[in-house]
């Protein structure tokens, strides 16, 4: 083969090589191949030559015909197959992928906290009660024994509305006690319920809002006495904080609506200013209690001669810090997604005694 026809080969072949998709390809063969392509314009030359040279470069240019159709033929199966190739990537379909996406909103601590709350207390044969956020005096304070001039009145930092047409004041909730009166109003004893709700006081820091939940409890019937109160409460600390040997104190205090009161401390360790909930030489106060005092009973029409109970209140914001590790209050209110998604719990695992809290 001559010089002249090696270089057209070796030109032809590298540009079929490098030919990028099936359109290139086609121009090459048509440049090459074609009527008026390189090789084909050769080829109409051959008659000027003398019989025997036109028979060695007739076979040679055939030969060259031969391998860069082949070539061309070759690189089009090469184009067709990366082609596909691409499409069923780009298509590709995970048939084991779930049918739905995973749900991802999560359960705000203080729902999650109320539905332990409610788990543990259901089990003990208690029923939940709703009250309004927006009081009047009586509820909120006379009839639960803090008279007008009472000192408790000024430690509760009450909001108040106007001033009603009578002179009367309206005031948000400052504890869900209330709920208490209005039950012990409308239903006859025995009584046992949980009261969760929003509570409102003038106060806020890394620990206060002015807007946090309590949750209240009431007992009334004819029997109640100071060994229910502690051992329900001993065992409602023991099973919401999940220890089962944790040390439970109740330190004699002091609240208008009941006689005796008291506060209840469990057991915790501050070493290296860390808290530990259990066993240890320290006390956390997390709730107050008290056997329901007999001017409560009577300003709701029942017999105090008769009838007797018990009550508490506890913060739910606060029992949630306190079980969850959560150092500041304020986050609660904030909505926001990187807080809830990193305090937040699973749906759909609502909280059971059975199935652990
Ligand atoms: N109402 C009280 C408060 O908000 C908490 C409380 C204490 C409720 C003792 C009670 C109780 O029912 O018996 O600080």
């Amino acid at each position: 083969m001559s010089d002249d026809l090696q270089k057209l080969k070796d030109d032809t072949m590298s540009a079929v090589a490098a030919a990028g998709d099936m359109a290139a390809l086609e121009a090459l063969r048509v440049s090459a191949l074609g009527k008026k392509g390189t090789i084909t314009g050769r080829m109409k030359t051959l008659g000027g030559l003398e019989p025997a040279a036109r028979k060695a470069a007739g076979q040679a240019l055939n030969e060259l015909k031969g391998a860069v159709a082949e070539a061309i033929e070759a690189r089009k199966t090469a184009l067709a197959d990366a082609e596909l190739e691409a499409r069923l990537a780009g298509e590709r379909l995970d048939v084991t992928l779930p049918a739905r996406p995973d749900a991802s909103g999560h359960i705000h601590p203080i729902s999650q906290t109320l539905e332990e709350l409610i788990a543990i207390f259901g089990e003990m044969g208690f029923t939940v009660a709703e009250g309004p956020d927006i009081e009047d005096d009586f509820h909120n304070f006379t009839a639960l024994n803090i008279p007008p001039e009472h000192p408790a009145r000024q430690e509760h930092d009450t909001f108040y509305l106007p001033a009603l047409a009578g002179g009367s004041r309206m005031v948000l909730r400052t504890h869900t006690s209330p709920v208490q009166i209005r039950t012990m109003l409308e239903t006859e004893p025995p009584i046992r319920i949980i009261v969760p709700g929003r509570t409102f006081r003038a106060d806020s820091d890394a620990t206060h809002s002015p807007m946090f939940h309590q949750v209240e409890g009431l007992v009334v019937d004819e029997t109640t006495h100071m060994g229910h109160l502690k051992g329900t409460l001993i065992e409602f600390c023991r099973a919401f904080f999940g220890v089962e040997d944790l040390p439970v104190r109740f330190r004699p205090s002091y609240f208008p609506f009941t006689e005796p009161s008291a506060e209840v401390d469990i057991g915790c360790t501050r070493d290296g200013g860390q808290l530990k909930i259990g066993h240890g030489g320290d006390w956390l106060e997390i709730l107050g209690c008290g056997m329901v005092h007999p001017k409560v009973l009577e300003n709701c029409g029942i017999d105090p001669a008769r009838y007797q109970g018990f009550a508490f209140g506890v913060g739910i914001e606060r029992l949630a810090m306190l079980k969850y590790g959560m150092p500041d209050l304020r986050p609660f209110y904030d909505s926001d997604l990187r807080w809830l998604r990193h305090y937040g719990f699973a749906p759909l695992e609502l909280p059971s005694l059975v199935r652990g809290l």
